[in-house]
């Protein structure tokens, strides 16, 4: 039985056709939403769980989306604020695939460097920003170019802002 209810109860039902993203850290659903792009106004079913009970997080998010699969790519930025993120696809109420995310070595193209001298910030410059992941819990991203290195606060407001390199 999943854990997003107490005694096998779900607070949510099951999706038929779709993508559940389990064991989000708790209360971040809504910035996994906003990375996917996700508003609400796209017509198809979103369920949003908050701080239910896990064994394993203690306390998680879930997000169901009916008749929706992710873009690899933003299931990489994804892993930036849900390292322990479960992507299930599900087909006929079956999950026919579960994996982790993962939080990639390089992050390139995605984040923009903060230190206004960095030659991936020039403008007229082709070169996108590039981090590269230097530990994942607790995150810390450095950038390639200047050395300059980020955290997880930075990252979650640059992906929520909609910050580009
Ligand atoms: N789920 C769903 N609709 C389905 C199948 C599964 O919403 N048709 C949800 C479950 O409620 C759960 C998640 O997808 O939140 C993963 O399902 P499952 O693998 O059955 O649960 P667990 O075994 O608890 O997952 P894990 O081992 O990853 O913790
Ligand atoms: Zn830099």
């Amino acid at each position: 039985m999943s854990g997003e209810g107490q005694k096998g109860v779900l607070l949510v039902s099951k999706i038929r056709e779709g993508t559940v993203i389990d064991h989000i850290p708790a209360g971040r659903a809504l910035v996994v939403l906003k990375i996917l792009g996700i508003t609400g106004n796209e017509g198809f079913r979103v369920a949003v769980v908050m701080n239910v009970d896990s064994v394993r997080m203690k306390k998680k998010d879930i997000v169901k989306l009916e008749g929706y699969y992710p873009r690899i790519e933003d299931l990489m930025k994804v892993s930036l604020v849900a390292p322990e993120a479960t992507i299930n696809i599900i087909k006929d109420y079956n999950v026919v695939e579960k994996r982790k995310v993962e939080i990639p070595k390089v992050v390139e193209g995605v984040l923009r460097c903060p230190n206004p001298t960095c030659i991936s910030r020039k403008p007229g410059e082709p070169i996108s920003s590039r981090f590269l992941l230097v530990s994942g819990s607790p995150l810390r991203l450095k950038c390639h170019y200047c050395g300059t290195e980020i955290g997880e606060n930075d990252v979650i407001g640059q992906l929520v802002g909609g910050g580009r390199s």
